[in-house]
């Protein structure tokens, strides 16, 4: 009786170790697809969304905002190619595609997404990069409304899928 009572303890105990470890490999596994699904690059200036946000943009009107501040780094239609010495990519990213982190169904976080470069700008990693993206909101290069406008244009080219 008293041994039989011992093997069902021990059963329990045993049933109790193995699905706790399968639940902890779950969540492991759950945190892991999460984190890849969250890999939202970041600018390396710090700072957070400006204006431009909470404003209208017009792709057209951002179209040439495009060609006279972004092309000479980021390729026409922002499609890329432009090398960047001493930056461990060796290029400056493409906008056409971006990076897929950035893009978002949810078109206000798409725009925060890439709005934080544009504001604040970025160095990319790498020993000495040639070409640094400066900050056009930070340095009042262009104003929210053309930040907005160029936004838009960016975001025009990647229709999130
Ligand atoms: C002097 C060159 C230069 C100019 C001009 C420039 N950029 Fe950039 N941009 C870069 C570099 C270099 C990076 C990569 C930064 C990093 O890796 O941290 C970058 C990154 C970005 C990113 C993030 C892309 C990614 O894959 O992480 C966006 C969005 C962006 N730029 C938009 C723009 C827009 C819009 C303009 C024009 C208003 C512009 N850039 C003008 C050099 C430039």
């Amino acid at each position: 009786m008293s041994s039989k009572f011992g093997f069902k303890r021990f059963a329990a105990l045993l049933a109790v170790i193995v699905i706790g470890s399968l639940l902890l490999a779950a969540c492991a596994a759950a945190t892991a697809t999460e984190n890849a699904a969250s890999e939202i690059p970041k600018p390396s200036n710090a700072g957070g969304t400006g204006p431009a946000v909470d404003l209208a943009g017009d792709a057209t009107a951002g179209a040439a905002v495009f060609t006279a501040n972004c092309v000479q780094c980021h390729g026409d239609k922002g499609v890329g190619g432009v090398a960047n010495p001493g930056s461990d990519d060796g290029t400056v990213p493409p906008l056409n595609p971006i990076d897929e982190g950035l893009v978002n169904k949810d078109l206000k976080v798409f725009a925060s997404n890439v709005d934080l470069f544009i504001e604040h700008g970025s160095t990319p990693e790498g020993d000495s990069p040639a070409l640094k993206m400066a900050g056009f909101g930070d340095q009042k290069t262009l104003t929210p409304q053309q930040i907005a406008d160029v936004m838009a244009y960016v975001m025009s080219l990647n229709p999130a899928k």
